[in-house]
């Protein structure tokens, strides 16, 4: 009797469940499909890059890599934020590294130089591209679209996308008003986690609502589960509360300053399509974006707010809580347990996972899995997919 050419298995077949309440494995593991991601998705959203005072005087620039594109944001002479593709236009190499001030942006490779507004301004040897067709002008670097909205700044690749105010919504912009606009805030501290797993597996971590009792102690019982909202373009805001005298003792302390607006414990986990949070936890802000580097490698970046003028002690009260809540919660609690996910999921025998908790709807409570069903909803619709698997593997 012959042999098969390849294993059978049935065992992990799922039936009985629509196809929108499964997550194929394709989607985490399938090399094609990260690059398709770049271009259909990540470049067709606006990415958060910088807030305000991450780069506050003239010169000062940071680097970010968005679709797969390195990129650099600048404040101009006249106090405005520029975005620009960070590839000299010589030999395409990265004109800025990290973060930093500078008066010029000078090319290390020839010290092509742009100045703050991207023009190319010195070129060492220039006579030498006389009656070549070059002109200077036209060599300057390439700007990216960037947009703002109460100081945090934005790109987006996609020069047909809607704008930044549409992209995000009526909604959206109501709720990240309070605290962002009634009350001046500034970035107090900023933390980075390299996770060896796929992006999305990051993203589907901030909608997921099931795991909080589990994974964080913290919120056992001083967190009840709240409702929230599913907004249009693939946001949703998520209520939070946190009962005081629930929290463990040595918390206490460190609830104290509550925003405007969010006295007796409020607060929400704003969770923006595809991969940003925006999250108010009663006494700070947090801002946590991410960047893939791989289908296999997400870079996390948290920062947390203070309010402009604090003094040292309420710094370090805004620092404890966030510390305990949306530091050490994550890199201690989530990563491990999204490590476990991305080990389990590289598998060919047990294909599925399942998000299949709650009914279709708009509102719903912490542990319902629309939040989960509306992203994967968008994530098809950039991505050309009909079913949550990989395009590559349906053809
Ligand atoms: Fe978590």
């Amino acid at each position: 009797m012959p042999h098969p050419t390849t294993a059978t298995t049935t065992a992990g077949q799922v039936t009985g469940i629509d196809d929108e309440r499964l997550v194929h494995n394709s989607v985490y593991l399938d090399d094609k499909l990260y690059a398709h991601e770049q271009r259909t998705l990540l470049g067709r959203v606006w990415n958060f890059v910088a807030h305000d005072t991450d780069i506050p005087q003239v010169g000062d620039y940071l680097t970010v890599q968005v679709a797969g594109n390195p990129v650099l944001v600048i404040r101009d002479e006249s106090g405005r934020v520029n975005g620009f593709y960070n590839v000299c236009r010589h030999r395409g190499a990265q004109v800025l590294e990290g973060a930093g001030q500078c008066s010029v942006m000078r090319c290390p490779y020839h010290w092509w130089t742009y100045d703050l507004n991207g023009e190319l301004k010195g070129i060492p040897g220039s006579p030498a591209y006389e009656n070549t067709g070059f002109v200077k002008e036209k060599f300057g670097l390439v700007p990216i679209r960037t947009e703002s909205i109460f100081g945090l700044h934005f790109v987006c690749v996609d020069e047909k996308a809607p704008s930044l105010r549409e992209f995000l919504g009526p909604r959206i912009i109501e709720v990240l008003g309070t605290p962002l606009e009634t009350v001046p805030m500034e970035v107090i501290h900023k933390q980075e986690w390299a996770v060896p797993i796929n992006w999305k597996l990051v993203a589907e971590n901030q909608r997921d609502g099931y795991h909080v009792p589990f994974v964080h102690p913290i919120f056992r019982s001083a967190s009840p589960a709240s409702p929230y909202e599913i907004v249009d373009n693939g946001h949703a805001v998520q209520w939070t509360k946190l009962d005081y005298e629930r929290l463990p003792e040595e918390l206490k302390g460190s609830t104290e300053h509550a925003l405007p607006g969010f006295e007796g414990g409020g607060g929400y986990i704003m969770t923006l399509f595809p991969d940003l949070i925006c999250q108010v936890r009663n006494n700070y802000f947090m801002i946590s974006s991410s960047v893939p580097e791989g289908i296999d490698r997400t870079v996390v970046t948290r920062r947390i707010f203070g309010v402009v003028g604090d003094d040292e002690a309420k710094r370090k009260i805004r620092m404890a809580a966030a510390e305990a809540t949306a530091l050490a919660s994550y890199g201690d609690e989530d990563v491990p347990v999204l490590m476990r996910q991305r080990a389990g999921l590289a598998n060919w025998t047990v294909p599925h996972s399942l998000i299949a908790r709650g009914q279709p709807a708009t509102e719903g409570t912490r542990g319902d899995d629309n939040r989960l069903r509306q992203w994967w909803q968008y994530w098809r619709d950039y991505v050309g997919a009909t079913t949550n698997v990989s395009p590559f593997l349906e053809a």
